[in-house]
């Protein structure tokens, strides 16, 4: 069982997830697909074994559940009885395309910026519930499972956490410079400390005053989400520290969350979460992977 490397990928039924499941399995890694709906999941099982992929099984996982968490850390515990690569893929983003051809006509991912907000009235909306759902999957949900697989992981002899982020975590899109300093400086940021940021944000989007707080103003909910998990990829980096564990940006990409209005296939997609999830046991940890190449969590130009 020692000789066998395993692995785990959250939200894997469709898009980047289902695609590092398949090259994950390609490179004889056995994989456990999991997905919150149990036939979408077993249905992503099914076409992987019938191009030929045998060493894909299927566990339910939704990671807002504690219990599915801790059904799932029973099973790898019983299967497999340790975890060498975690991929959080899951995460929702928080927005709903209003006039999607429209959207699509103003350039897309290009025109979801702040100095655009108010031309982007119409074409998506970011509803408060979606925001805060978008933040208990994203960052909480991640969170979660990372903290309950933790002890299989160190169980492994090459562990390795990779974290699915996004451009819109750069603290670039943050409009408080105390805040981006906070967030940025890993010596002295707790993980209490981000959960009061989260929860001021949401009390903002509550009663409309993200400008006034200069918060991100489009895609705000998903900027945050990501922008924690970003910060909690560095603590976790520096609490485990025999664990590699990074976040990487698939870049913009066609699959349904960005209604299949991205640039890079999925198969280009998964590339850079392939190479973390592969990386030597002299790789970096806490680490930004833009693609595959190392970047700053705060550019100084615009990240996108
Ligand atoms: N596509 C891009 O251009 C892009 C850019 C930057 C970052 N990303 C990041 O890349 C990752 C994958 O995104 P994608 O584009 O492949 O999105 P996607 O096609 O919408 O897939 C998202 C997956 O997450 C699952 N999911 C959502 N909430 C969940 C929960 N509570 N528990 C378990 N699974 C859950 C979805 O399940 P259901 O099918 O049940 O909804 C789905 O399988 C995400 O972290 C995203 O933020 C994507």
């Amino acid at each position: 069982m020692d000789n066998i490397r395993c692995a785990v990928v959250t939200g894997a039924n469709k898009g980047i997830g289902f695609e590092i499941c398949r090259q994950l399995a390609l490179e004889g890694i056995e994989i456990i697909l999991t997905a919150r709906n149990e036939s979408r999941g077993v249905e992503a099982v099914n076409k992987l074994n019938a191009s030929g992929i045998s060493n894909v099984i299927f566990h339910q996982l939704d990671i807002t559940d504690s219990k599915s968490v801790q059904n799932l850390v029973k099973f790898i515990e019983s299967r497999f009885k340790k975890l060498d690569i975690l991929v959080n893929n899951a995460a929702e983003s928080g927005i709903v395309y209003v006039d999607i051809n429209k959207f699509k006509e103003g350039g897309a991912l290009m025109q979801v910026t702040d100095d655009n907000v108010d031309n982007l009235t119409g074409l998506i909306e970011e509803p408060y519930d979606l925001g805060e759902r978008c933040l208990n999957i994203n960052y909480y949900g991640t969170k979660r499972v990372t903290d309950a697989l933790i002890p299989l992981l160190q169980l492994s002899k090459s562990p390795r956490v990779v974290n699915i982020s996004s451009a819109y975590g750069d603290l670039h899109w943050f409009h408080n410079e105390e805040l981006k300093h906070e967030l940025h400086d890993i010596e002295n940021l707790t993980e209490e400390r981000i959960d009061e940021v989260i929860q001021c944000f949401l009390r903002d989007f509550k009663v409309a005053k993200l400008r006034e707080n200069r918060w991100p103003l489009t895609c705000s909910a998903y900027k945050v989400s990501k922008a924690a998990l970003n910060a909690y990829t560095r603590l976790m980096a520096r609490k485990y520290q025999n664990i590699l564990i990074n976040a990487v940006h698939p870049g913009y990409v066609v699959t349904d969350m960005t209604s299949q209005t991205g640039i890079l296939t999925v198969e280009e997609g998964a590339q850079g979460s392939i190479m973390a999830a592969l990386l030597p046991d002299d790789g970096p940890s806490g680490a930004y992977f833009d693609k595959t190449k190392l970047a700053p969590f705060a550019s100084a130009e615009r990240p996108i």
